[in-house]
């Protein structure tokens, strides 16, 4: 049995390594591992045996080597992550010392829930006003407040995982990605000029299938800037309703918004992915 190594690169900070376990020149495992400069305090690691070759110790012997091979300089705790239903890969991540860190609820929300009815405008105080994304003019300088806002709760919601430092024109284009934002799905909720809190329907497909989110209400403004968020996204699934979109959502634990949300509309389809980390 060999394992011969993919291209990978060697630059610490954007180490990248792929295994692949061969039998009898036949492919009966793989592992990677390869940073991402958006969370860099980790290396991923991912791990996937043959259906017919699982439980004969491939798995260890893959990630074995790999954690064998990182060099030095690229060394860092690593991450690896399953399906908290997915009992071999939880045991196999456990055995190799990895720890849970963090709960992401996915599913499809339940747009005939009985619980989803317009929240009443007097929910919302007088100062503040909602405006969708295509009222907000392309050259408005609003749309940097929205992605710095964005910035700050993405970074105050991954206090699990290190975020690099972002500028604003990076946080334009990850949070505002024009080939993923719908601007008439995007609410914002505007107080004295600034952006408090939003919810939108992004990633649209051909067969109706949007996400829920980027979503966030200010966390520099405690319970009321996690509140406000409510408002847009009741808003942003009423709107899916009528429009006879798919709405499917994933939310971390440590995202107040989105896992109110999971904790307000059933899903369907709910699963659970689990982060693991262990150190090197
Ligand atoms: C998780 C996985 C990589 C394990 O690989 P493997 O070669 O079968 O693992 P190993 O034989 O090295 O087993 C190591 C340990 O993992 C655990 N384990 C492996 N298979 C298991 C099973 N079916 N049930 C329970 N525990 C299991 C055990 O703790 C085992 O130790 P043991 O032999 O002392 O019991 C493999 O099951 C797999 O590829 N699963 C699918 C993963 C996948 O789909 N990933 C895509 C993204 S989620």
């Amino acid at each position: 049995m060999g394992a011969p190594s993919m291209p990978g690169g060697d630059d610490p900070k954007r180490y990248r390594r792929t295994l692949i376990m061969e039998r009898i020149s036949q492919l009966v495992g793989n592992g990677s591992i390869s940073s991402y400069w958006l969370h860099p305090s980790r290396l991923p690691v991912e791990v996937v045996v043959t259906l017919a070759n699982r439980h004969q110790g491939i798995g260890s012997a893959l990630l074995k080597r790999l954690i064998r091979r990182i060099p030095a300089a690229a060394s860092r705790p690593l991450e690896a992550a399953c399906w908290s239903d997915d009992e071999a890969s939880a045991a196999f991540w456990r055995k190799h010392g990895f720890m849970p860190i963090k709960r992401t609820d996915i599913g499809t929300i339940d747009l005939t829930s009985p619980a989803l009815v317009p929240p009443p405008a007097s929910m919302l105080p007088d100062e503040i006003t909602i405006y969708r994304g295509d009222e907000i003019a392309h050259e408005d300088s609003l749309w940097d407040d929205i992605a710095q806002l964005h910035e700050r709760v993405y970074r105050a919601n991954h206090d699990w995982s290190a975020v690099a430092a972002i500028d604003l024109a990076t946080a334009r284009q990850i949070f505002l990605d024009p080939d993923d934002i719908i601007p008439h799905a995007l609410l914002v909720a505007i107080r004295d000029g600034r952006p408090f809190a939003m919810a939108s329907l992004r990633s649209l497909t051909d067969a109706g299938y949007s996400e829920l989110g980027w979503t966030c209400g200010d966390r520099e403004l405690g319970e009321e800037g996690r509140h406000a968020a409510d408002f847009p996204v009741s808003q942003c699934l009423i709107l899916a309703r009528k429009w006879g979109w798919i709405v499917g959502v994933e939310a971390d634990h440590s995202d107040h918004v989105l896992h109110g949300v999971v904790k307000r509309w059933p899903l369907i389809d709910h699963r659970v992915w689990v982060n693991y980390s262990r150190p090197r």
